[in-house]
Order: C-alpha cells, then structure tokens, then sequence
C-alpha cells in the first residue's frame, strides 16, 4: 500500500470513503493477477474518489490523463463527466492499454474514454484544449514536459492534479533519477507565477495546480 499516514489510519479512510463499484474492483484484481507488483502504480480508491469529486466539483466536460495504466484512473474521473463529455488518456505500453480496453469495453462510461497509445509527448503534440482536468501520472523524468505541453490547454476553471509528488517520502533527498525529477518539478511549480498550486499529504502526494 502506497500512502504516507500509518496504514491503519489509511484503512480507515478507505472504509469510510465511498467504495469502488464492482467493475473497478475487478479491474484491480485483474491488474494484480497480470502485473503483479506493478499493480501498486494503481491510482487507487481515496485517490480515485478524490479526482472523481474533484472532476465533479469543477464540472468538467474534458479530461486529460498522462498515464493510462489499466485504466483504474480513467474510469474514475470517466464516472463524473456528462455523458456527452470526454476524457483523453494516454499511455505507453500496450500491454497496459489492452487490459484498459477491456475495461473501458465493459463500462457504462467507456464510451467517454479516448485511449491514444505511444509516448505521452508526441500523443500531446496532437491534441487540442480546453481541458478541465488533467491528470499528470506517467514517467517522472517526463512531468515537467507534460506539465508545460498541458498548462497552455487548461481552461480557465480547470485543474491540473499531479500524482507521486512526495515520492513515498524521499522527496526530501531523493536517491533516484525519478526523485530527482519530481523535486525538480516540484521546484519548478513554486517559482511558475502562471499558477497557484497546493500539495496534498494523501496517498503519495498529489499536487492540485489551477491558474492564478
Ligand atoms: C503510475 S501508472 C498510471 C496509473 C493510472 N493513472 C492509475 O491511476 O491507475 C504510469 C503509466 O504511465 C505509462 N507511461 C510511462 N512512460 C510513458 C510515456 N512516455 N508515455 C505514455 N505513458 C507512459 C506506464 O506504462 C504506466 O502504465
């Protein structure tokens, strides 16, 4: 389990958060099954019902997500959008992305879900905004290039959330070229005066950036 509060207290937030429906359940299990130990790059329920609502708050039309996975976090913010809405995600690996279609086959939200396969920058060099959400969640080295390719698509009301920023802690002396980016990133954030951001202490860290 990824979080950065004693465990028991993040098992209590998770029985009293909203549970996951049935088909995003199984989808974890199916993603433990195929990927084993890969699976903790899950987004996860707190941090799934927290870009849900946040998705809902805001109202948002579009999404955008870096980082498909297995589709965990897709579907999640997928749930909050109308039904005409759309959410983009992009993701690498295609193995990753078949088991994301399979769900995204069999949900009542599929249909508001584009999946683009191939490295996140090219895929973004492709799309056009205005985005309500984005979702920044695929390689660290890559943040800052996501960050700055997704800031110019924002719409004005919407909100960029950012996973791993506290990097399981060793953001404070980072050991890892993965670290060294998120801190680097991080630092980037404090100075970008286009922006206000606030760094939330759930799960791994999860930055929440809007225009000033
Ligand atoms: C942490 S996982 C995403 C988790 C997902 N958002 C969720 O909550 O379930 C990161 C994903 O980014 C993908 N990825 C890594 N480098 C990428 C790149 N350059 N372009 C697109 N996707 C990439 C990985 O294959 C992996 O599936």
């Amino acid at each position: 389990m990824l979080t950065l509060v004693p465990e028991e207290i993040e098992i209590y937030a998770q029985e009293h958060s909203a549970a996951l429906p049935p088909l995003l359940a199984e989808l974890t299990q199916a993603t433990q099954e195929k990927f084993g130990g890969l699976a903790m790059m899950l987004s996860g329920q707190i941090e799934g019902q927290l870009l849900q609502t946040l998705a809902a708050s805001i109202g948002a039309k579009r999404a955008l997500e870096i980082g498909t996975f297995t589709g965990f976090s897709a579907l999640m913010m997928a749930a909050a959008l109308p039904d005409d809405g759309e959410i983009v995600t992009l993701e690498l690996s295609s193995d990753h992305a078949a088991l994301a279609r399979s769900f995204f086959q069999r949900s009542p939200d599929g249909h508001k879900v584009r999946l683009i396969e191939g490295p996140a920058l090219d895929s973004l060099k492709t799309l056009e905004g205005p985005f309500d959400l984005v979702f920044i969640d695929a390689d660290k080295t890559g943040y800052l290039d996501y960050y700055e390719a997704a800031l110019p698509m924002l719409s004005e009301r919407g909100v960029i959330a950012v996973d791993n920023v506290l990097w399981s802690g060793y953001i404070l002396d980072p050991k890892d070229d993965d670290g060294r980016a998120i801190a680097a990133f991080n630092d980037h954030i404090a100075r970008d005066e286009r922006i206000t951001n606030v760094i939330l202490t759930v799960r791994d860290g999860i930055m929440l950036i809007r225009r000033r």
